[in-house]
């Protein structure tokens, strides 16, 4: 399956022997179904707040990294690790206070509605469980997601993200509908009529929907944020038809998307589960499901739920250290500062010049639309504009199902210096292009 910026190892590459032999090695060893990025693949062997550096003294702007929330190697996150890895790394199956503090203050930071926390390691584990508590708690079988949506890796969730291609079948339980691609007053109407026609779809096979999930931000979709509460009607849609509202937080959540600290409070919604993933450990694999206790009760008393490393000692401190650093940093309330500075710089280029499209997004997660002459989605612009990026030392990446997205969306700690070498980059890109 293609992959957008995906680096192809037929075609070649100025790159050191080094790097050759690393790619040859990753071939060898790792197989077929790993994917680097870039023409020119970007070796790193450091990183350091909004910045990563390469094995000869290369220095990258990581415009695109979501997962460092906090910058690579926040200082008090890694010592958090450390000492909390010297003294005890053990399972949920014993008492312990680490695993409670970052449940309360997780849960802190959600509506008073969504009562209980259960952990995971990634993002797919995450929306696998929401996936079985959902199937239990409504008794349907029936799943709404969006035409080129993403939720990961296990079999279950895989099945409810199309944008892995058609290799991927979606199952017979799945329904995809369009997220709204234009901005005006009717936008939410519009998604929660198509939510409406997929439960009816679902019907026609004698299905009843057991929830509607979306990522907030919709970002395998080509980054849809606006106009913010569009979300609201679909949400009304779905639970008329007896359906669970999952919002989907992997990408949207932590503070990305502004001062907003979740993709869905953007929309004025209240979702009955919330799955989170990537920026919570800043790296460190820690995951999480929040859900309304009722929904939870069925679940706990004909099941049980253990994760050998979900919710473990060093992982609870670590997404506690990351809570408590967007917070005393600001980092949220910067998002939305930096962005939308970043976002209106970036519009203004896109005025100016016409192979650029709209400009959407909201805190420091930007799209930006590539087109060609005619307007149409120009993946191969996009892909030289993402390219001519990473030959000026700054890493972004596209999206969308054209691949034609240019998806910018680093780590929160990226500030107006460095949206200013953005641009600067930016400029020099478009110039060289035309
Ligand atoms: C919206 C969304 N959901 C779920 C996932 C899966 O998360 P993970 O890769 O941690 O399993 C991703 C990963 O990219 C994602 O973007």
């Amino acid at each position: 399956m293609t992959m957008a910026n995906a680096f192809d190892p037929s075609r070649p590459a100025p790159l050191g022997a080094a790097e050759q032999a690393l790619i040859e090695r990753r071939a060898r060893l790792l197989g077929p179904a790993y994917r680097l990025f870039y023409e020119e693949p970007v070796h790193v062997v450091r990183g350091e707040g909004a910045w990563l550096f390469g094995p000869h003294g290369e220095r990258y702007l990581d415009a695109y990294n979501n997962v460092p929330v906090v910058g690579h190697a926040h200082p008090r996150v890694v010592a958090a690790l450390a000492e909390q890895a010297a003294l005890l790394n053990t399972h949920t199956r014993y008492l312990d206070e680490k695993v409670l503090d970052l449940a309360e203050r997780l849960l802190a930071t959600l509506p008073p509605a969504i009562g209980h926390a259960m952990f995971t390691c990634s993002g797919s584990e995450a929306n696998d469980l929401a996936l079985r508590v959902a199937k239990r708690a409504t008794g349907a079988t029936g799943f709404i997601v969006t035409a080129h949506a993403y939720h990961g890796v296990t079999e279950a969730v895989a099945a409810l993200s199309p944008s892995l291609g058609p290799a991927v079948a979606p199952g017979l339980h799945v329904e995809t509908v369009r997220p709204p691609l234009t901005a005006d007053a009717s936008a939410g109407d519009r998604f929660a009529a198509e939510v409406t026609a997929a439960v009816e779809r679902l019907a026609e096979r004698g299905l009843e929907p057991a929830a509607l999930i979306v990522d907030t931000i919709f970002s395998s979709d080509g980054v849809i944020a606006d106009p913010p509460g569009f979300l609201g009607p679909a949400v009304a849609a779905i639970r008329r038809a007896g359906g669970l509202f999952i919002a989907d937080e992997v990408q949207a959540g932590f503070g990305r998307t502004g001062s907003a600290f979740w993709g869905f409070q953007r929309h004025g919604v209240e979702p009955d589960i919330v799955t989170m993933g990537k920026p919570m450990g800043n790296g460190h694999p820690v995951a999480a499901m929040a859900a309304k206790p009722a929904l939870l009760e069925r679940f706990g008393r004909e099941t049980r739920y253990f994760n050998t490393f979900g919710g473990n000692t060093v992982s609870s401190v670590v997404a506690r250290t990351v809570l408590e650093v967007i917070a005393e940093e600001g980092l949220a309330g910067r998002a939305q500062a930096v962005g939308d500075a970043l976002r209106q710089a970036i519009a203004g280029r896109a005025a100016g010049d016409a192979r650029l499209g709209a400009v959407r997004g909201s805190g420091l997660f930007i799209g930006v639309d590539v087109v060609d002459g005619a307007g149409a989605p120009s993946a191969l612009d996009a892909a030289r504009i993402v390219n001519g990026m990473r030959r000026q030392g700054v890493l972004i990446s596209a999206s969308g199902p054209g691949a034609n997205v240019l998806k910018i969306r680093p780590p929160l700690v990226f500030g107006e210096s460095e949206a200013e070498i953005f641009l600067n980059a930016f400029d020099a890109v478009l110039v060289a292009r035309t």
